[in-house]
């Protein structure tokens, strides 16, 4: 018998306040056809002034509870990935876990930038196959648009803001790939090249800092490490890629996405799209492209999923799961 960790619910949270592509028209030196073109980006959410991280995250988390029929005390543990956490302490995973009025369990951020939700999720299937946590909250949430610069449209017109959650809850399976749950994990990071992709501020600075990317780069990573830690994941859960019902990337770039699908050698028809509508929300993307999936009828019971991501560190991974 292997214990399994298996989605129970899923829900998600978009800010009410749209930007599309013309509104950079009147602020820079882009047009919404370079953005499109380059992206796949058509519109983008911002979070209000005066919403954070937590505030995000707690409304994605609530809609997933209500998804799984759980109550926020039937949880007992929260994993928040984040890159934007509101406060540089503590985590706001805690402050998600004060907003649901948790009273019990543990609360912790996890920090790998565009590849944290796919890191919680190995998080959090090993700590539910130790038998550490029956049910875990895992949510990525973020608010990018705070750590823009906005005179830079090299990256002030790819980002969004966004929040998503998963409930994980623990299952028996048989050990094989027909099992629902969490199958197999790919983690990978190589800090050599922590300065394609960085915020150049932090408890050091005193300040906040602002997103810098080398975006040329980055991209020509995203296309050689996504597919292989996809492909690595797969061999692990003794699957191939002819098997996957849904690719559910990290949602950068429209031509990553799709050069990745090809390598795969899976048809674009088997791939959840997002970007156009989210732009980049970094570790809420995959949670946000899952609930959105469901919710349009793409993502059913027993389908094989793989997610992937890469970002800042650099740090990627894959995670094949069985919904
Ligand atoms: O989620 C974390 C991981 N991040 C990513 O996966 C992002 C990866 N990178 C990318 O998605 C792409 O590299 C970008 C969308 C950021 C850029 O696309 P690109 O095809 O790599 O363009 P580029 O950076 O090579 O720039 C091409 C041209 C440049 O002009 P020159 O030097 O050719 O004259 C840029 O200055 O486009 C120019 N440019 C723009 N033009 C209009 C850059 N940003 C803009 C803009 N509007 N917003």
């Amino acid at each position: 018998m292997t214990i399994r960790a298996v989605v129970r619910g899923v829900g998600h949270y978009l800010p009410d306040r749209v930007v599309p592509n013309s509104e950079f028209e009147t602020l820079l030196d882009t047009s919404d056809d370079w953005i499109r073109t380059r992206s796949g980006i058509e519109r983008r959410h911002f979070a209000a002034e005066n919403q954070t991280t937590s505030d995000l995250a707690a409304r994605a988390a609530r809609a997933a509870l209500a998804d799984a029929g759980l109550m926020p005390d039937d949880i007992d543990a929260i994993i928040l990935a984040t890159s934007t956490a509101d406060l540089t302490f503590p985590s706001a995973a805690t402050m998600v876990q004060a907003a649901l009025g948790m009273t019990r369990g543990f609360a912790f951020d996890v920090q790998a930038v565009c590849a944290g939700f796919v890191y919680a999720l190995a998080n959090a299937s090993a700590l539910i196959a130790s038998g550490q946590a029956q049910r875990i909250l895992v949510i990525g949430a973020e608010t990018f648009s705070k750590l823009m610069d906005w005179t830079d449209r090299s990256t002030c017109v790819l980002f969004g803001d966004g929040a998503g959650a998963l409930v994980l809850e623990a299952a028996d399976g048989g050990g094989t790939s027909a099992d629902r749950g969490i199958l197999a994990t790919d983690l990978h990071s190589d800090g050599r090249f922590k300065d394609l992709l960085y915020v150049d501020g932090g408890v050091s600075t005193r300040s906040t800092g602002l997103l810098r990317m080398q975006g040329r780069e980055v991209f020509r990573h995203a296309v050689e490490k996504l597919a292989q830690t996809a492909h690595t994941s797969l061999e692990k859960a003794g699957l191939t890629a002819a098997d996957v019902d849904w690719i559910v990337p990290h949602q950068a770039n429209l031509r990553i996405i799709t050069a990745t699908a090809q390598r795969m050698q899976v048809p674009m028809e088997r791939v959840v799209i997002t970007v156009q509508d989210h732009g980049n929300t970094s570790a809420a993307s995959i949670p946000l492209a899952l609930s959105i999936g469901r919710q349009r009828g793409q993502i059913k019971t027993g389908d094989l999923i793989v997610t992937e991501a890469i970002g800042g560190g650099l740090a990627w991974g894959s995670v094949v799961l069985r919904w």
